[in-house]
């Protein structure tokens, strides 16, 4: 996944170029402090006042350059608008927060709105089109027969949550003036390894040929998890 916005990045910004990245429900702020890390200037909007601190704790262990580099703010990302002018980001990341999100229309224009001219937004979302899987490779049939006609499935922390489709949200994409640009799938052979699994010897392996399948028909559809990288006009 990292991998994969490097990627993006790097095909509209020239090597170098201090980036302005805002990452909304940055959890944590793994992927923030990452891209911080980098030397992109870097904004969390996070809601979960728990993630906030957290995110807070990790920013404090870092070296002075990277700390003034990156801002946190507890808010919900509903609310871009309340917190920054439209236009002030060349990237804005929303990733494994959509499927928390009761009507994401609202929230994915006020994203597209934060975007400069040709600036990038990249979707994590879970897959609408393949929830079937998981259940159905566990043995769950009648999870499996269940989970055809649904876009709601129960997440690892037992909640009720949303999926999205690939089709629903490239119209999406378009109708916010950020079309649809490239998608990855995400979690193709792995999701069903579960919490707290063995880290296989040859990690490098499974990354590569998760990498593989991720871009790859027909592979990156049935993934668990989409990538969708939309770019503003
Ligand atoms: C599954 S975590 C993903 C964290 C991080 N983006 C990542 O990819 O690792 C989802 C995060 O989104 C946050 N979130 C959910 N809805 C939100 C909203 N409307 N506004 C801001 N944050 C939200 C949650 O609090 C949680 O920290």
């Amino acid at each position: 996944m990292a991998r994969q916005l490097d990627e993006q990045m790097a095909g509209r910004y020239p090597v170098g170029q201090r980036l302005r990245v805002l990452d909304v429900g940055m959890g944590q702020g793994t992927q923030a402090l990452r891209l911080a890390r980098l030397g992109h200037q870097v904004t969390g909007l996070e809601q979960d006042a728990t993630m906030v601190a957290a995110a807070r704790e990790a920013l404090a262990g870092e070296p002075e350059g990277i700390r003034e580099r990156m801002r946190i703010i507890e808010g919900d990302g509903r609310d871009t608008g309340v917190h920054f002018l439209p236009g002030s980001f060349d990237v804005v990341l929303c990733h494994g927060v959509l499927m928390y999100v009761q009507e994401p229309d609202a929230l994915l224009a006020g994203l597209a709105r934060m975007l400069a001219p040709g600036g990038l937004l990249s979707l994590l979302v879970r897959n609408a089109d393949a929830l079937a899987l998981r259940p159905g490779l566990s043995g769950d049939w009648p999870g499996a027969v269940a989970a055809f006609d649904s876009v709601t499935y129960r997440n690892r922390l037992g909640l009720d949550v949303r999926a999205d489709r690939l089709v629903t949200l490239t119209d999406a994409l378009a109708g916010i003036g950020a079309p649809l640009q490239a998608w990855y799938g995400v979690r193709v052979f792995t999701d069903t390894a579960t919490d707290g699994a063995e880290i296989p010897q040859d990690l490098q392996t499974l990354l590569t040929a998760e990498e593989r399948a991720g871009r790859t028909d027909p592979y990156r559809s049935v993934a668990a998890l989409l990538h969708l990288c939309g770019v503003r006009g």
